[in-house]
């Protein structure tokens, strides 16, 4: 059984990720959406929990998708999970040197494979910190996440309106 990872911090999750995952569960028998406990990134807006949460939401019409939470390297979590490979969206020639950089990386820490799929072009300017920013101001991003990931991004920005 051929298994694959997609990687992320999901925070949260943007029609951009959901196309990868859709299209690598084309390819694979199972694909765990590995969300990172650990990211570098200071200040996240959903909990792990919740960017599980809907993650399993808006991947509910996948059977062979899984969601999962990992620490430390990837490449650990891929062995102890036997994926084969690690599959990433590329968006922009901007991703592509820090992308190779950790497919050689990982391929070097672990022999396990990177393998690209290029995004979809109507999502290719999408990324989940744009897609906070725009929601913070109050732009509407409903055609950049699915349904209920924009419901949440209201509420959650809609409760800390004064805040700041
Ligand atoms: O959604 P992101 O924040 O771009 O995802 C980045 C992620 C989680 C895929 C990347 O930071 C990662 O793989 N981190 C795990 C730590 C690790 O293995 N580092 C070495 C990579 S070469």
């Amino acid at each position: 059984m051929a298994t694959a990872l997609c990687p992320g911090s999901f925070d949260p999750v943007t029609n951009g990720h959901l196309d990868i995952i859709e299209r690598t569960a084309r390819h694979f028998d199972l694909v765990i959406v590995a969300v990172i406990r650990n990211p570098q990134k200071s200040q996240s807006l959903f909990t792990l929990e919740e960017r599980q949460e809907l993650l399993g939401e808006v991947t509910a019409h996948l059977d062979n998708v899984r969601i999962k939470f990992f620490k430390g390297l990837l490449v650990d979590f891929a062995r102890d999970h036997g994926a084969a490979a690690i599959v990433k969206g590329l968006r922009a020639i901007s991703d592509f040197d820090y992308e190779l950089q950790m497919a050689q990386m990982n391929q070097r820490l672990s022999g396990i494979d990177t393998f690209f799929i290029s995004t979809s072009p109507q999502h290719s300017f999408l990324s989940s910190s744009l897609v906070r920013e725009v929601a913070r101001f109050g732009g509407d991003v409903s055609s950049m996440v699915p349904p209920v990931v924009a419901k949440r991004l209201a509420e959650c920005y809609e409760s800390t309106k004064g805040a700041t």
